[in-house]
């Protein structure tokens, strides 16, 4: 199993690091434009393997696509990140050229490769990719709602003063702070609906803080965060790597479903060795529906400012 991640950054690094360590894919070749740059961090990644106790073959390549030859599954990390008080949308204009060019050269020399976008705003640089590339859509995966999950299962730990490992619950629609839906009403602890522990004002601040999670973290760090990105994304790759049939939210393009046409946008879906095998179709309330409407609308506009 070969893996590449572009994007040498916080994120493709902490992705190319929890990747490695689950111990999974025997290569990992992380790219990167700036000259040595990956290879800086793929050496130092390394030099964790016997420290770690991983196998996992990490090697660093400056913009050299040859290298990424016969990937079974490739990242997309490259793009700028937002800064304090930046959405997720302004960063289109440069990041859109960005995921345009590295997708057509990852392609270019993988034929066969699964690709899963991170790069922001993820979901329109999902429904870029789709539009611009050849691939079929279950090989182009958007990664948001597995992050936004992970935030939304801390935030409901901690209201509930209870273990994250107890806690369920998925975030779907946008990968924004306005268009994400934090499925409330689905959200368990230990398969008791957590409306029977927390009071609707409480879910409803819980639900909010899990909208602002990037923005929370971009305003302390003065930059986009890396772990748990990271962690996501090897996630999913572990997911497809391993055939594993799990469920997470991620981006696809839509054709009908959740009543959504011609968009990428967050939704349940199956991933195994194919990538996206299934889409699911989750009941949701009157109010969900009319917030998934609401958060397609957001995302339609922003790929509006596409050129394609
Ligand atoms: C975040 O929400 C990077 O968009 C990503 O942190």
């Amino acid at each position: 199993m070969k893996v590449t991640v572009v994007g040498a950054g916080a994120v493709g690094a902490s992705c190319a690091e929890y990747i490695a360590i689950k111990n999974f894919a025997s290569e990992v070749v992380l790219l990167d434009i700036k000259e040595g740059y990956a290879e800086g961090k793929a050496m130092d990644l390394m030099q964790c393997a016997s420290l770690n106790g991983f196998d996992t073959k990490l090697t660093g390549v400056t913009n050299d696509y040859s290298k990424t030859a016969g990937s079974d599954i490739a990242v997309i990390t490259s793009g700028i990140p937002r800064k304090p008080g930046m959405t997720r949308e302004e960063l289109i204009g440069i990041n859109a050229g960005i995921v345009k060019s590295v997708s057509a050269s990852l392609i270019e020399h993988s034929p066969n490769v699964i690709l899963i976008v991170v790069s922001n705003p993820m979901d329109t640089m999902t429904y870029l990719v789709h539009k611009t590339t050849n691939l079929p859509k279950h090989k182009i995966i958007g990664m948001g709602g597995a992050l936004d999950s992970a935030r939304f299962k801390y935030r409901l730990a901690q209201a509930l003063e209870a273990p994250i490992s107890d806690v369920d619950g998925m975030v779907i629609g946008g990968h924004s702070d306005k268009g994400m839906v934090p499925l409330t009403s689905h959200a368990t602890r230990n398969s008791i609906r957590v409306s029977e522990f927390l009071t609707a004002e409480r879910l409803q601040q819980v639900a909010e803080d899990t909208k602002v999670g990037g923005a929370t973290l971009t305003k302390l760090l003065g930059t986009s965060a890396w772990y748990a990105p990271g962690a996501a994304v090897s996630g999913l790759v572990q997911a497809i790597a391993c055939d594993q049939k799990k469920i997470f939210p991620c981006s696809t393009y839509l054709e009908g479903e959740y009543g959504l046409e011609d968009i990428c946008i967050g939704v349940p879906v199956v991933l195994g060795k194919d990538g996206i095998e299934a889409i699911v179709d989750v009941p949701l309330s009157d109010a969900e529906k009319a917030k998934m409407k609401e958060s397609a609308e957001g995302v339609t506009k922003t790929n509006g400012l596409l050129e394609l």
